[in-house]
């Protein structure tokens, strides 16, 4: 079991963030026969309709391929919201984040939310306390409060609107076609994107993820010229030198797309590396490049890799389906105003894009 400590307030200063600082607990590696006769028992299980996975793709391989083999979904946090919300099952099985399986409580609070590790949060929920954020909106209450899917219940809570990667430019430019100035929240990354793509008046809350904070621009550029025929795909909650090179910038379900359909034979992947297991799954002849984390432009070597997501593991499912250990339950008032800003954007990606995966984002700057 490894355990670091996170302090949010470290990463306030700056503005920066740090690999090292996140807290995690990363399962114990199952053996090969164990870990075989567990994803056996637990295909049967699921089967059966016990329950449902729903996985993020950059979870563990093995829980991404249990959930597709047991009709679950392996999607992005827009796509796992609609699929939870949708799904029959009493008891959905959450692999990612909390913030994920708190989501998936808020749409359908007479379900059962289980996750593999409760624990498993994110730098960006963390980095935005619910008081803190209730007074800077209170500071500024003309501008319609937007805020990222990664963030808590109460935080969301406070908003008029959520927002995933996935339709956030969309929601935006609606916004700002309405006359509405943006109190945004948390990451700057996106904000600044999101912000520059619309012209949108953006106020921005100073979070990041430490995951994507840490793929560096000059390193980026170095591997290109080493792969002169690669796309680049960046999510957008990297950093802005990393965006300006990308060919696609969108959600995970764009940047897998991107991969799929596009007519290149190899790809810069600059997000969490678990996403490339679905990558060669969908798409085995392609040659696939990490977008580099460190280098002569790096304070520390980051893993590319959410050490959060990193928590779940198919010892969690179990734990779930045999004491329903990890069940996500919230307060009912919190839920309830939680449910709005989420229905406002279901309602409208419902309304403009009916998959997620149509969240195309091509950056007019790529080079
Ligand atoms: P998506 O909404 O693109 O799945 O991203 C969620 C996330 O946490 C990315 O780091
Ligand atoms: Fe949060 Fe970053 Fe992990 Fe996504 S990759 S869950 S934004 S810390």
């Amino acid at each position: 079991m490894t355990r670091v400590s996170f302090d949010y307030l470290r990463q306030q200063p700056s503005g920066g963030s740090c690999v090292s600082q996140a807290w995690a607990r990363v399962p114990e590696a199952l053996g090969p026969h164990e870990r075989r006769a567990l994803r056996e028992q637990l295909t049967t299980r699921l089967r059966s309709g016990e329950a449902v996975l729903i996985a993020h793709y950059y979870t563990d391989g093995d829980l991404q391929d249990l959930a597709l083999a047991t009709g679950g979904c392996v999607a992005d946090s827009l796509e796992m919201a609609r699929f939870g919300r949708d799904h029959p099952a009493q008891t959905l099985i959450v692999a990612g984040v909390r913030f994920m399986g708190e989501t998936a409580k808020i749409l359908s609070p007479h379900k059962r939310v289980l996750m593999p590790d409760l624990d498993a949060t994110c730098s960006l929920d963390l980095g935005c306390p619910a008081d803190d954020f209730a007074r800077f909106c209170d500071q500024h209450p003309d501008r319609t409060v937007v805020v990222y899917a990664n963030t808590s219940a109460a935080v969301k809570a406070r908003a008029d609107w959520m927002v995933t990667s996935a339709c956030a430019l969309s929601i935006v430019e609606h916004l700002k076609r309405e006359g509405r100035k943006i109190l945004w929240a948390p990451d700057k990354h996106l904000g600044r994107y999101i912000a520059e793509q619309t012209g949108a008046d953006m106020l921005l809350w100073q979070g990041a993820c430490i995951v994507h904070d840490e793929f560096k621009g000059l390193e980026l550029e170095l591997l290109r010229r080493a792969h002169p025929g690669a796309q680049v795909l960046v999510h957008p909650e990297s950093p802005a030198a990393v965006v300006a090179q990308a060919d696609v910038v969108g959600s995970t379900s764009r940047l897998l797309k991107a991969v799929v359909e596009g007519s290149a034979d190899s790809y810069i992947v600059a997000t969490d590396n678990g996403i490339l297991h679905r990558m060669r799954q969908l798409a085995p002849h392609k040659t696939l490049i990490e977008a580099p984390t460190a280098g002569s432009s790096a304070t520390c070597k980051s893993c590319a890799h959410c050490p959060w997501m990193a928590m779940n593991a198919l010892q969690g499912v179990r734990d779930g389906l045999d004491a329903g250990r990890g069940e996500i339950l919230l307060d009912e008032t919190v839920r309830a105003r939680a449910l709005v800003c989420i229905e406002r954007m279901l309602d409208f990606t419902a309304r403009t894009q009916p998959s997620a995966a149509s969240g195309l984002v091509p950056n007019i700057g790529a080079a």
